[in-house]
């Protein structure tokens, strides 16, 4: 059986970047409901637990809590912030209020290393959010550490194997924060370590293996990140049983479908084939202006070219999809209460039943970062595998109003211009999205002696970690100039180029 950690969580926006630090270290885990039973911790057996930081106060009434027997059950365990607290309450301490909590950088000072801070400095940068605290340590606990501010702010029971720190040891500002989980893991808990990639692919191809026995799987390949990575890891796992299937669906950037065909026919063959339905999707979106019914419109058309493609493939079994680890975790919500949604993915989403498939989704364990490495592994070229993200509905959505053939072509040759004067600038890898909006906006310029009267075209840029917020990249201006003449001069149909600096939140990252 794998080893594993499970993280318990309490709504920390942090929990994620809990579960991240802990796999950087070669362990596995997943993050669980901080209601899970005894009964199922016990099934999942862990070899540690981490408790996460959480927004409520574990003084007020019907704040989460968590199965108390799971802490007589010999697991050694690290709350972390509210997990601290809770630690504190469930094994008798008393937990107060912080009279003006403690927020953002602070110095901790080690008073007694134990094995959590073995071989670390005895004067830590640390970073804090906490408006309650541990007044007074539960029995068999001593404290570790302590700031200025708060004078437990780490206690541990070593013979239980139970520790908590106030502070955050996943986020950067706690510049040794990796080396305290390093600690907890291995020292504490006896992790041996060795969650790599080269075990997931090997654990995984197993898995198809198994699951899939004789039959066939279809996989919609789009050319982003999640969908290659997955038709890459069944092409390992069955070969030619695996029907890759790229839909041209007229809405790609220049050069795209010859890209995807050579990486994927060429660099890394596999059982793929090109679908050329570029007219139905054209014809499908005549005269539609309204970014809802365009996506509408494309995911309806997408259904048909594909659920065709499948029929003509003969017998399929199974549809593969690029789900990730983030769509499937059961999200406590930010207010502590636990909501327990679950997010469906839809990459290829909406399709009918009766074409009976079962699902079969090879990534939904893994990070976006760690699919990246996973497709790195299994030898994907590396321009694949750091592709930024492209939507769906492709350039219907960054053409503003009608998508027709002839504007298709101007965006296709401002945006290769904004693809190409990108990927030559050092500042490439900061970049989240970097591309070309075409607007159904026209503007009087003038070229030679000619009065024109032309497209405007808007350059798009921001960085992001996640795409739930975004900003706007602060390009150079040389760049800024570079783009905008060049786009002027051979993108024909444009007279004038701006530069878009809303960030989101209020904006999107999208036009549409
Ligand atoms: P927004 O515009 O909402 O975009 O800030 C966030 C991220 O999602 C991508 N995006 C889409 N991806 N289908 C997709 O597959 C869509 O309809 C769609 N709309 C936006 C966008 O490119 C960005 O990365």
């Amino acid at each position: 059986m794998r080893e594993k950690v499970l993280i318990l969580d309490f709504g920390s926006q942090t929990c994620q970047l809990i579960a991240r630090r802990v796999r950087e270290l070669g362990v596995y885990c997943e993050i669980v409901p901080h209601d899970i039973s005894a009964d199922k911790v016990s099934q999942a057996a862990p070899v540690a637990i981490i408790l996460s930081g959480g927004p409520a106060s574990v003084r007020a009434d019907e704040s989460p809590s968590m199965d108390a027997a799971i802490l007589e059950m010999d697991i050694p365990v690290l709350g972390i912030c509210y997990g601290m607290q809770l630690l504190g309450q469930l094994l008798g301490g008393v937990v107060e209020k912080h009279t003006g909590g403690e927020y953002g950088p602070a110095t901790l000072l080690v008073d007694k290393p134990d094995e959590l801070f073995a071989d670390l400095e005895n004067r830590l940068d640390v970073w804090m959010s906490h408006g309650d605290l541990v007044r007074e340590l539960p029995d068999g606990f001593e404290t570790l550490a302590h700031t200025d501010d708060c004078h437990v702010a780490a206690m541990g029971n070593a013979g239980k194997k139970i520790y908590g720190v106030q502070f955050h040891p996943e986020v950067v500002h706690t510049t040794r924060g990796k080396e305290i989980l390093r600690n907890f893991l291995f020292r504490v808990a006896g992790c041996s370590g060795g969650w790599t990639m080269a075990g997931f692919i090997a654990e995984e191809v197993a898995r198809i293996k198994e699951t899939v026995g004789d039959g066939h799987v279809i996989c919609g390949l789009s050319g982003g990140v999640d969908s290659s990575v997955t038709a890459a890891l069944l092409n390992r796992a069955i070969g030619e049983r695996m029907h890759a299937v790229f839909v041209d669906n007229g809405l790609l950037r220049a050069g795209e479908v010859e890209q995807i065909e050579r990486y994927f026919q060429h660099d890394f063959p596999l059982n793929m084939q090109t679908v050329d339905a570029r007219k139905e999707f054209l014809d499908a979106l005549v005269g539609v202006t309204d970014p809802e019914r365009k996506r509408k419109i494309i995911g309806k058309v997408f259904i048909d070219v594909f659920s065709r493609t499948a029929k003509g493939l003969g017998k399929i079994d199974f549809l593969a999809q690029g789900t990730l680890y983030p769509d499937v975790i059961e999200s406590v919500s930010a207010s502590g209460g636990p909501s327990a949604t679950i997010k469906s993915h839809h990459n290829v989403g909406g399709l009918p039943d009766e074409l009976g498939f079962k699902l079969i989704e090879p990534l939904r364990e893994l990070f976006k970062d760690e699919v990246r490495r996973l497709g790195a592994e299994l030898g994907l070229p590396a321009n694949l595998v750091n592709r930024q993200p492209f939507p769906g509905p492709g350039l219907a959505v960054r053409i503003i109003g009608e998508v027709t053939e002839e504007r298709l072509e101007i965006l296709r040759a401002a945006d290769l211009i904004v693809q190409q004067e990108m990927e030559n600038w050092e500042g490439y890898d900061e970049i989240w999205q970097s591309f070309a909006v075409l607007l159904p906006v026209k503007s009087v310029g003038v070229m030679g002696d000619e009065r024109t009267y032309a497209n405007v075209a808007a350059v798009r840029v921001v960085t992001s970690l996640d795409a739930m917020t975004a900003d706007w990249a602060r390009l150079p201006h040389d760049l800024l100039g570079r783009l905008s003449a060049r786009i002027i001069n051979e993108a024909h149909g444009v007279n004038r180029v701006v530069y878009d600096i809303s960030s989101k939140p209020p904006s999107t990252i999208e036009w549409e």
